[in-house]
């Protein structure tokens, strides 16, 4: 696997490469991201991961300072999954003048997870336009554990028309249903026993809608958040929402998801079920 840090570096080496799949990352890889690069290779002969903790995405007094940097480690599970090149900037290769240019999503970016880190959206889809122009990639892969994020892209991607086809990978667990994620790193023993309650708590209400209807969503949705903070959750929220736009369930027969975010301690985890 080749490693690169700089832009021209990583042009010059993807040049001739006809079909490029990618995978962007902030690092500190588990089976979640390595997941995405196996997938990516279905979808092209060279696979390229990128690895940067995107300062712009944190808000202030978020973990942009204590977010996990383990690039060697990265590495080496990138080269053992296959991948063929890794762009890895430092933050002065990547912004060698303070990003005067954003991309500003529409108003999409205040809800929900945007609701609690005003500017993170802006931030993402400004990154993420910045490593395409890059990497160049026909394909690129990303979770639906970040379902907002996947759907923000996805819509970026249309409306600026770039040539990209956008892939959505299931959420990867750990046994015991808990998403994977570098955050979960940060739990204490006792808070990661506790923290498979969030997925088990959405699946509850899953089981409750699907029994009672959608009529008594609202209920519902106060019954999970309450089991959860009695087990001393902090809920940013916990709703039902149309998949095709997160919006307030409104039309009979849309497809819906649940999405998720709450805190354990000081750690912040999301999750999402689609029904
Ligand atoms: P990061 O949190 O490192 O995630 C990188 C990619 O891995 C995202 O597409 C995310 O949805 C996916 N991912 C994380 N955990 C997963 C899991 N358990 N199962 C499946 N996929 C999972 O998301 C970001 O980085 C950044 O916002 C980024 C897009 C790189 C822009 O900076």
């Amino acid at each position: 696997m080749q490693t690169h840090h700089q832009i021209p570096a990583l042009r010059q080496s993807l040049q001739g490469k006809t079909r490029i799949a990618f995978v962007p990352t902030m690092g500190n890889l588990h089976e979640g991201h390595l997941t995405l690069m196996r997938a990516a290779r279905k979808y092209a002969e060279t696979v390229v991961a990128s690895i940067f903790v995107n300062r712009l995405q944190f808000g202030v007094g978020e973990d942009f300072e204590q977010y996990p940097r383990t690039l060697r480690t990265d590495s080496e599970k990138l080269a053992a999954t296959g991948v063929d090149a890794l762009f890895a900037p430092s933050e002065n290769d990547f912004y060698p003048e303070p990003q005067g240019y954003f991309v500003e999503p529409p108003d999409f970016q205040h809800l929900l997870e945007g609701e609690f880190r005003p500017g993170h959206f802006r931030g993402v889809a400004t990154v993420v336009l910045k490593l395409f122009n890059c990497v160049q990639p026909q394909v690129a892969l990303f979770g639906k554990k970040d379902y907002q994020q996947l759907m923000l892209i996805r819509a970026m991607t249309r409306q600026l028309a770039l040539p990209i086809e956008i892939v959505g990978v299931d959420t990867v667990r750990a046994p015991d249903g808990l998403a994977l994620s570098s955050r979960n790193n940060y739990l204490a023993p006792a808070e990661r026993a506790e923290a498979p309650r969030l997925y088990q708590t959405l699946n509850e209400l899953k089981a409750d809608l699907l029994r009672e209807g959608l009529d008594k969503r609202e209920i519902l949705e106060q019954k999970a958040r309450k089991n959860l903070d009695k087990h001393g959750w902090k809920t940013d929220y916990l709703a039902v929402r149309q998949q095709s736009d997160l919006q307030l369930p409104s039309l009979a027969g849309q497809k819906l998801v649940i999405v998720a975010a709450a805190r354990l301690g000081q750690t912040r985890l999301i999750d999402n079920l689609e029904i």
